[in-house]
């Protein structure tokens, strides 16, 4: 009995609890107010949503609290935030941001206003194209502490500070990205905000920065935010009379000129201090060095002057330090950076250097991970500890262009990002360890052979991406040790003295995307393995002394193939014609022989679908957060100017080689075409009137060849051509006449006896009138000899020289990562392919 209603007793406790868990478990989940849920349903009815992120947001769903994105009070079920943000995904290769997935249309925000409790909205890195703000929100939610509508990068937002400027509990503001040029008084309306603590008005087109405004009055401002904007001003008074609270000032990539203030601000809390890439100048002044909080000061890419300034010597929190690309001078000593202890990265540009050896205050920095002096005018000495200390904890070094003289034969790199480019390095090719996977030795002296370099086996896999070492004294041949090396995205040996073939191990390559063996003495046959290399897209092997016939070593990706002045010889095979991604192909100078193939419209790259179509870089894979990417240039010879050429350029050379018989109808469909140089051949007949249909030409040389017939009326349709040469050809009859035919100078058409008319001075038959004509005629011939020799001094000079210049850039995929990128890496280099 006992046991039995102690039993009881304790089944009762326990349905009890059960209930009453039941009670306290339902009520955890929170349940949204009505009224806000409507609001939250107007609010989507704009919108429109790719990716479904917004697809539980319905009648049906009943808890709003549990859509995506939304938050509620725990207590009384109010939405208090808003989280829409959209996930940055970039395509390809991370080049461009990808917003396909992110949410469009019209955002309303008059209805979000309904929601009262509302603190925090995120609907940042979306594409809405406008924005609604009127409406009768009497009621208006005024408790926004946060909004985030950045990088909606087309948002028309008009007079959208106007509404802003009523939340007056904002902290947090950032609109960076979204254009605002119309917002004439956007600093008087942000000054409104008595509670804004961070404004980030980033890339917002703003070119009003009230350079002569003496006070702003901001009272709890900490972060001001105004890079990549369009101030073109003197520096404004008022950033310098900024609260005592200011933590950050960015002011970087504008236009702004005039000097820094000659005494201190009120910055005791400044942290950072961030002005590079404007036009200011004067000295950097004294006050500088009592920021005490200052982690980090960015003045390089300016005009300012003078020495560096002990006084920064006493920034002992400094770990960002940038005064590179200024004209500072006078001597870098060890008072400069006396206390600095806690350096992470810094960057300077030594050109007055007057020791050549490296203040022994760096030596001192423990958390250095970036080293960048470039640009000193006295030879650097580096002694061993230098390496060492760079090995043990230097991520990112650049000491480019610091005539630096040491044998490097014995140094191991073990540095994520190596830049020694135009220095006097010796010996030979550096060690690398697995960590690295930049590495930049071009325009040196590094002698021997590479193969102690490329052979070099290490136990863990090698992340080398990029190696240039291009214009060095190289020599030997290129091992076959490819396959340690399967990282590899960028190959540059160019002009250097390499010989003997192209090792079979380099189809192990197979990311490689751009190879570069320009200017060596390499020989024999290219391997077909090659072909391995699938996602090649450079290829230039020009300048050397390869034979054998062109044959399908390279992949169907390949956009540019240049293999110029060699010995190849055979018919140019058909297997060219799979190129289907092809926009250079340059065979010029060899020993090719036959026909141009039929198939050559199967080279689907060179067709144009629209006047401005697709752009021609080839983009390298991120390294953390740079990209690199070739931007391909022609350079156009006129008349011996050189002049850069950067619109996407489609190019076909086959100049001197023995290639014969007519041109097949089909080169005709290449109607991207903007150079075609065919000359110093033996092609016969004549042009087809079809050459019409190369719209696009702007360069055209079919000199030197057996052509004849007349020259066809239909080419005075190439309205773009700025290049023309038929000489030394046998055309005959009548320049059509009334065109811009006439405009080219008799040069163009000279050494073709049987043609006549303007601009050449021989009369034709059926125009024979003219009275003076025997002297015409003497002019004629003076001017035949001796146009004609200068004609052939400058040959191939004539037209675009094919050898294209491929700069390679960092991009950064926007202006964020820009900021916390270095700038040494911005300034890259170039080169030729
Ligand atoms: C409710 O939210 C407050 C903070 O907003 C939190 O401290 C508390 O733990 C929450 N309560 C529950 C039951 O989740
Ligand atoms: C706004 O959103 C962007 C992208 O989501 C983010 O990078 C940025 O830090 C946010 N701004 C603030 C002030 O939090
Ligand atoms: C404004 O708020 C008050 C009290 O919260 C409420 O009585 C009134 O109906 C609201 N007005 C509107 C237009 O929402
Ligand atoms: C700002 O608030 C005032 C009064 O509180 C109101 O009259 C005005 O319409 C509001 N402005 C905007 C743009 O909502
Ligand atoms: C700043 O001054 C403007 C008038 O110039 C005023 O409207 C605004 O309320 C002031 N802001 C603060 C935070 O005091
Ligand atoms: C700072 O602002 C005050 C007004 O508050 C003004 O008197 C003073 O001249 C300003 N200082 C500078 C350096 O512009
Ligand atoms: C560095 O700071 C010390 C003490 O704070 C001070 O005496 C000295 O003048 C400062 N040096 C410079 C160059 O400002
Ligand atoms: C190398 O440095 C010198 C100054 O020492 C400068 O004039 C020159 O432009 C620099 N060259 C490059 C390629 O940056
Ligand atoms: C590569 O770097 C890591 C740390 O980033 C380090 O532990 C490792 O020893 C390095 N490898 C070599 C071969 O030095
Ligand atoms: C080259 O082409 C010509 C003409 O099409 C042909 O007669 C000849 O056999 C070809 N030669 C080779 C080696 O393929
Ligand atoms: C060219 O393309 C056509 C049709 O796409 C195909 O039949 C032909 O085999 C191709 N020719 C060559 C040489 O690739
Ligand atoms: C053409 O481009 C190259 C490489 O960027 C550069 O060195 C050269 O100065 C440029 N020439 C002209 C005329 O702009």
């Amino acid at each position: 009995m006992a046991t039995s209603s102690f039993f009881q007793y304790h089944i009762q406790i326990f349905l009890l609890s059960l209930l009453l868990c039941k009670i306290m478990c339902t009520s955890k989940i929170i349940q949204c107010d009505d009224k806000d849920k409507s609001t939250l349903l107007k609010f989507k009815y704009g919108i429109t949503d790719p990716s479904g992120v917004l697809s539980l947001w319905s009648i049906k769903e009943t808890n709003c609290c549990q859509w995506k994105g939304v938050h509620c009070d725990n207590i009384t079920g109010r939405v208090t935030k808003l989280n829409l943000h959209c996930p940055e995904i970039y395509s390809d290769y991370g080049h461009n941001l990808d917003k396909s997935q992110c949410l469009t249309g019209e955002l309303d925000m008059s209805c979000l206003f309904d929601l009262e409790f509302l603190s925090y909205l995120d609907l940042s890195n979306n594409d809405f194209n406008t924005i609604q703000y009127h409406g009768q929100c009497k009621n208006s939610s005024n408790n926004i502490y946060y909004l985030n509508l950045s990088d909606n990068d087309n948002l028309q937002a008009d007079n959208i500070l106007h509404w802003i400027s009523n939340l007056s509990f904002l902290h947090y503001l950032d609109l960076s990205g979204i254009n605002l040029q119309k917002e004439t008084n956007w600093l008087q309306l942000v000054t409104m905000l008595p509670s804004l603590s961070e404004l980030y008005l980033e890339d917002c087109r703003l070119q009003n920065i009230y350079p002569s405004l003496q006070y702003a009055n901001f009272t709890a401002l900490k972060v001001l935010d105004l890079s990549y904007n369009e101030f073109v001003s003197e520096l404004p008074s008022w950033v310098f009379n900024l609260s005592s609270s200011i933590s950050i000032v960015e002011l970087s990539n504008n236009f702004i000129h005039g000097q820094l203030p000659q005494t201190l601000p009120h910055f005791q809390s400044l942290e950072t201090l961030s002005l590079y890439n404007n036009d200011l100048n004067g000295l950097i002044p004294n006050w500088v060095g009592q920021l005490e909080q200052l982690k980090r000061l960015d003045l390089s890419d300016n005009s300012f002057s003078g020495s560096i300034s002990t006084s920064l010597g006493n920034l002992s929190s400094l770990t960002y330090l940038n005064l590179a690309f200024n004209g500072l001078t006078g001597i870098v000593s060890e008072q400069n950076f006396l206390s600095l202890s806690k350096l992470n990265h810094l960057v300077l540009e030594l050109t007055y250097l007057t020791s050549n050896k490296l203040p022994s205050w760096i030596y001192t920095q423990n958390s250095l991970t970036l080293l960048a002096i470039v640009n000193s005018r006295i030879p650097l000495e580096l002694p061993n500890k230098f390496w060492k200390f760079v090995s043990d904890q230097v991520e990112y070094l650049d000491l480019s262009n610091n005539s630096i003289n040491v044998d490097m034969s014995n140094v191991l790199l073990n540095s994520k990002v190596v830049v020694l480019g135009e220095n006097n390095l010796r010996g030979g090719v550096p060690q690398v360890s697995p960590n690295v996977t930049l590495l930049r030795l071009a325009n040196n002296f590094l002698s021997g052979s590479i193969s102690s370099f490329l052979c070099h086996k290490t136990k863990e896999k090698n992340n080398l991406k990029y190696v240039d070492i291009s214009h060095n004294l190289l020599s030997g041949e290129i091992s076959d040790c490819w396959m340690y090396w399967r990282s590899l995205l960028y190959v540059n040996l160019e002009s250097n003295n390499l010989v003997g073939k192209i090792p079979h191990s380099m189809s192990s390559l197979s990311n490689l995307i751009a190879l570069n063996l320009y200017n060596n003495m390499l020989s024999g046959e290219v391997p077909l393995s090659l072909k391995n290399c699938k996602k090649l897209r450079l290829l230039n092997l020009g300048e050397n002394e390869f034979s054998g016939a062109i044959s399908n070593w390279v992949g169907e990706s390949v956009i540019g193939l240049k293999l110029r002045s060699n010995q190849f010889s055979g018919n140019i095979s058909t297997t060219i014609c799979q190129l289907h991604s092809l926009k250079i192909l340059d065979l010029s100078n060899n020993r090719l022989s036959g026909p141009i193939p039929s198939c050559v419209r199967n080279m689907t790259g060179m067709i144009s679908k629209n006047e401005s179509f697709d752009s021609f870089d080839v983009t390298i894979p991120t390294i953390d957060h740079v990209n690199f990417e070739f931007n391909i240039n022609l350079m156009l010879l006129i008349k011996g100017i050189k002049l850069n050429y950067t619109h996407s350029i489609l190019v076909i050379d086959l100049s001197c080689n023995n290639l014969s018989e007519t041109l097949p109808s089909e080169l005709f469909m290449l109607t991207g075409l903007k150079s075609l140089n065919l000359s110093h051949n033996q092609f016969v007949g004549k042009i087809p009137q079809d050459i019409s249909k190369l719209i696009q030409l702007e360069s055209l040389d079919l000199s030197s060849n057996l052509f004849s017939g007349q020259i066809p009326e239909s080419m005075s349709a190439l309205s773009f051509l700025e290049v023309l040469n038929l000489s030394c050809n046998n055309f005959e009859g009548k320049i059509p006449s009334g065109t811009q035919l006439q405009g080219f100078t008799n040069l163009s058409y000279m050494g073709n006896p049987k043609l006549c008319g303007p601009p050449l001075t021989k009369i034709c038959p059926q125009d024979e009138k003219l009275p003076n004509e025997k002297q015409m005629k003497e002019d004629d011939d003076d001017n035949d000899n001796s146009q004609v020799r200068s004609w052939f001094y400058m040959g191939l000079g004539i037209g675009f020289a094919t050898s294209f210049w491929a700069v390679l850039i960092a991009v950064f995929f926007n202006r964020r990562f820009r900021n916390f990128y270095f700038k040494c890496l911005d300034r890259l280099y170039d080169m030729v392919i």
